[in-house]
């Protein structure tokens, strides 16, 4: 019987050699692997050698290696990254080049910044005004959410659910790499609801709180029945643009369920259960009370 083959080596055997390692993590070297990526994406990488120390050239040496591969990996369609459908990103490697470099250089611009929950950072498009990213940065809490292709694909699902007004932003692509998971999506102007309470600031004037109500418990209603689940209602997921719109927004908690019984069950990776998760309509309720109660002045805490 043959023997298991128990070694395995990379194409180019860069991790059989031990000796090799300390020579690839040079600046020499460093320098020749960027010079190897297209020319919007050099520049961070580029800066990044400058400024490190000679201890940081190897972690930096490590990261650059990921992140080609992965790029490779885009190219090569091996990965699933983007969305079947949409078509604003195509798998051209310039586009996805393009939008890779876009999204470096917008992550690092405080202008750019829009807000951040527990798990991510979305940030605008530093040159198309209606486009932002959510991108993730907290991968302990995004252990405990979807995966930002299911994330998109609610999205996508209830992209032509419009009620009084009230819907989902726009889905432009997804980015599902391991190091890089994106949403790019329509940026609206607005502000969530907890947002405005937190800085103490009034309702824009064309906001009709009677009509949020209705389009809110009627939007909700229209999700479920399509077996959709937020699970996640709380103040900083609906905002309100600047023209009254209501938008709901994150379903990086949601789920697809036929009964509404066990959409809000909750299991630990052992399959045990949890704390369910709290339903939508007590959720919703529970903000509209808010809503109306600072409204008329009095102070209250944002649902978190
Ligand atoms: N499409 C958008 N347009 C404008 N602002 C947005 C958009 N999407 C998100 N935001 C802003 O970014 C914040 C964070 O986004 P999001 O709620 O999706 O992140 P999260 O980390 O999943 O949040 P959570 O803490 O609820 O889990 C939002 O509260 C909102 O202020
Ligand atoms: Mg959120």
């Amino acid at each position: 019987m043959q023997s298991p083959c128990r070694i395995r080596y990379n194409a180019d055997m860069s991790e059989t050699f031990g000796g090799k390692n300390a020579i690839e993590d040079s600046e020499e070297s460093i320098q020749e692997r960027i010079q190897t990526l297209p020319p919007p994406l050099r520049p961070r990488w580029l800066t990044e050698l400058e400024n490190a120390e000679s201890n940081q050239l190897a972690p930096l040496s490590r990261r650059l290696n990921l992140f080609i591969r992965e790029r490779k990996r885009l190219l090569s369609h091996n990965a699933p990254p983007l969305l079947q459908g949409i078509h604003s990103i195509e798998r051209r490697e310039d586009k996805v080049n393009e939008t890779l470099a876009r999204i470096g250089e917008a992550s690092e611009r405080k202008d750019l910044f829009v807000g951040k929950g527990k798990a991510a950072r979305v940030f605008r498009d530093p040159q198309d005004p209606n486009v932002c990213y959510k991108s993730i940065v907290n991968f302990e809490e995004y252990g405990i959410c979807n995966a930002i292709g299911v994330e998109a694909q609610f999205l996508e699902d209830l992209q032509d659910l419009s009620v009084h007004g009230m819907r989902t932003p726009r889905l432009n692509a997804v980015i599902d790499l391991p190091t890089v998971k994106v949403i790019s999506m329509e940026y609206l102007k607005a502000e969530s609801i907890n947002e405005i309470i937190i800085r103490n600031g009034a309702f824009p004037a064309r906001f009709d709180v009677g009509r949020f109500e209705t389009a809110f418990r009627q939007y909700v209603a229209a999700m479920h029945n399509r077996n959709i689940y937020h699970r996640d209602l709380h103040g900083g997921n609906i905002l309100i643009a600047d023209d009254g719109t209501p938008y709901i927004i994150d379903f990086g908690k949601s789920t697809f369920s036929i009964t509404p019984e066990s959409a809000y069950e909750a299991h630990d990776t052992f399959g045990r259960p949890m704390k369910p998760y709290p339903k939508d309509d007590d959720r919703l309720e529970e903000l509209l009370r808010r809503t109306k109660l600072y409204m008329l002045g009095h102070p209250v805490e944002p649902l978190q």
